[in-house]
């Protein structure tokens, strides 16, 4: 099974670190297409914890090559950091290969994206701050920086100058900031050109190669489909493709020679920053989903916003990434409650949605229609295979897989690398 792609079903958080890494030992490739350091991913391995930012998941397997691939904003500070910190545990990480194509996070990227949100008051998007939208913003607009424009020190300050013309008249007229300099950005910029230099390649090419030589090659996304540009909660969204197509635009390998695509779905549901969120909890059972779950931010340290599994979202995100596979996590949190609600679908004032209105307004007057399953109380973080499990946990998977449109080849039962139930494998 040469080309997977793992994304994230919900608002993000899902476990897709976790399921990458786990893959890891048998995967050669595995490319982060989208996104740049608003991800963090928690693996957990022999009971040692990573956090990881902008490096893909498989860094942390001694045999897979790691690649951020084009659709990637890379912040070059960040990066090195990481990469320093990681090698500090031991990790090798000289296999890294980093697209030319990708776009670079510049200081005023960052600055303009703190800015923007105070300046956005209560319709904030609630950011990570990371500078992702005004990077993206940028290459859309055709003025933003790439990584081969660092190994030419006279393009990079045309482009700098370029941008920061621009800039400088918002950051100083509209938002009363001091103006950046060209010279204080373009040395930024170059600090760590010298060490990226030998990661920098065509990796479309690398890894085009790689599946003609039948290697397996994983596209690990970052962020989600609901907070997807095109396909999430918009304007509440990140500005780059979580979904099964951005792997295709974020790698430079085209949609037919993708094998399979696995969607992460944790048990229930979070979400972190604004926007609709329609099985929210503001009572007791919201704060233990958040304690059990340990549901605070690897990024931010912001507590999430937690609810109940939305199944309404789950066949939302089977149909537009034309999912293959759904792995679950975290069912173990739910242990111990008499029953466990689910979404099945909304009430929009008065009027039953089976599917989910994309129309903004409707979309945030859904109120959720629930049915409850039993529950289980029985420990289920020993259990490694289905029959394991509690029967009323069995249940509740199968009626999960039943409503969300996608079969269930995987569970979560806890965060350490072994705490899987596999019922189909997801690489043959
Ligand atoms: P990602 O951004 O999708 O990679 O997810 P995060 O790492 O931000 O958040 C998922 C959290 O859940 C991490 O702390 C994981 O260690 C943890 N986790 C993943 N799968 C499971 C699971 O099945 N059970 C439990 N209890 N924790 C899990
Ligand atoms: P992983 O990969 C959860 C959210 C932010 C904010 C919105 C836009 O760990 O699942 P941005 O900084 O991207 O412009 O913020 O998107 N967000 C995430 N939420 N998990 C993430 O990544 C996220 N990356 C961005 O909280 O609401
Ligand atoms: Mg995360």
């Amino acid at each position: 099974m040469p080309a997977v792609v793992v994304l994230g079903a919900q608002w993000g958080d899902e476990g897709k670190g976790k399921a990458t890494d786990q893959l890891g030992s048998r995967v050669d490739y595995v490319v982060k297409f989208n996104g740049g350091n608003n991800a963090g991913h928690t693996v957990v391995i022999d009971g040692e914890k990573y956090a990881l930012h902008l490096l893909p998941s498989g860094i942390l397997s001694p045999g897979v090559t790691p690649v951020i691939g084009n659709g990637v904003v890379v912040d070059l500070e960040v990066l090195f950091g990481e990469l320093d910190a990681i090698e500090a545990r031991g990790v090798d990480t000289s296999r890294l290969l980093v697209s030319g194509g990708a776009h670079l996070i510049a200081g005023y990227h960052r600055t303009i994206d703190k800015v923007t949100e105070r300046f956005l008051g209560k319709r904030r998007i609630g950011t990570t701050g990371r500078g992702i939208g005004p990077a993206y913003a940028d290459k859309i607009s055709r003025v933003g920086l790439r990584v081969w424009d660092l190994f030419d020190e006279h393009i990079l300050t045309q482009k700098v100058e370029g941008a920061l013309a621009q800039k400088n008249h918002l950051l100083v007229k509209v938002y009363n900031r001091r103006a950046i300099t060209v010279e204080e950005t373009v040395e930024e910029l170059l600090r760590y050109a010298d060490r990226l230099r030998p990661m920098v390649t065509d990796t479309a090419v690398v890894l085009n190669d790689a599946l003609d030589r039948g290697e397996t090659v994983l596209f690990e996304a970052g962020q989600a489909t609901m907070l997807d540009v095109d396909h999430g909660t918009y304007p509440f969204v990140t500005s780059s493709s979580a979904t099964a197509g951005g792997a295709c635009t974020g790698s430079g390998v085209g949609p037919t020679r993708i094998d399979r695509v696995v969607g992460v779905i944790k048990a229930y549901t979070t979400r972190v920053g604004e926007g609709p969120f329609p099985t929210e909890l503001f009572d007791d059972d919201g704060e233990w989903l958040r304690k059990t779950g340990g549901e605070y931010g690897t990024t931010t340290g912001r507590p999430r916003r937690c609810g109940w599994y939305d199944a309404v979202v789950a066949r939302y995100a089977s149909r537009v990434n034309g999912l293959t596979d759904l792995v679950v996590t975290k069912l173990d949190v739910l242990t111990g409650r008499e029953t466990v609600p689910v979404c099945v679908a909304y009430d929009v004032d008065g009027v039953r949605y089976d599917e989910l209105p994309t129309d903004q307004t409707l979309f945030h007057h859904a109120k959720p229609i629930y049915e409850e399953l039993p529950g289980w109380w029985e420990d289920i973080s020993g259990c490694r295979t289905f029959e394991d499990l509690p029967v009323n946990a069995q249940r509740y998977i199968e009626a999960l897989e039943q409503m969300s449109g996608c079969r269930i080849s995987a569970i979560g039962v806890g965060p350490g690398r072994e705490a899987t139930i596999s019922r189909h494998d997801l690489l043959d």
